[in-house]
């Protein structure tokens, strides 16, 4: 695929759902004068990386980790020489759910065709799940035979697979927003993202 043809694919996505008035959050959308959060960063980034989805602070801005959790994602990127505009950072859900509660299998399946669609634009060579959702959502889709696994045993670890004949790992990574208050999982992600420096 050209550059043009991701750039018209990706925008496609973001059109689609700007107008997606059937999604199970888009009433909750308009009351807040919300955006979807499509996603932001290099259309042809080898890495990709997988959140749950938005909070308040992205969904009034549409940018996706732009809050707390966002400060910390950039302080791991760094901390590994890399820049936002380096990678592709995305959610599985595209809109905030209330309260920032979990995202729910409804929703999850909702979106999750759109996200596919972006992996297949992108073309990843590694996706680098934050947290448990994500990781679930990419390891079922790869049939990945750790799927049943905790991510307490997965984080860190190079996951081989692929999607539509595409060579993609998948690395499982705990999500930023654990680490705010906890220094404990802030320094297994640093360690984790030396991983991450290997592998680009
Ligand atoms: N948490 C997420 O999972 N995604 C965001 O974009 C922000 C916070």
């Amino acid at each position: 695929m050209t550059l043009d043809e991701k750039h018209q694919g990706l925008k496609e996505i973001k059109d689609e759902l700007l107008n997606l008035t059937s999604s199970p959050l888009y009433e909750y959308r308009q009351a807040n004068k919300y955006y979807p959060v499509i996603g932001e960063g290099n259309h042809e980034a080898r890495v990709m990386f997988v959140g749950e989805a938005p909070g308040k602070n992205e969904a009034l801005t549409a940018k996706p980790f732009c809050g707390a959790s966002g400060r910390i994602l950039d302080e791991l990127l760094n901390s590994i020489g890399l820049k936002r505009s380096d990678v592709y950072v995305t959610n599985i859900v595209k809109d905030r759910p209330p309260a920032n509660r979990d995202p729910s299998p409804e929703e999850i399946i909702f979106y999750g065709p759109f996200l596919d669609r972006q992996i297949e634009i992108i073309e990843p060579e590694i996706i680098a799940t934050l947290g448990r959702f994500s990781m679930k959502y990419i390891l079922d889709k790869f049939d990945s035979s750790e799927r049943l696994r905790s991510i307490g045993e997965l984080h860190g670890r190079v996951i081989p697979g692929s999607l539509k004949g595409l060579a993609m790992s998948v690395l499982p990574l705990y999500h930023p927003a654990a680490a705010i208050y906890n220094q404990a999982l802030k320094n297994t992600l640093f360690k984790d993202f030396q991983v991450l420096k290997v592998l680009t």
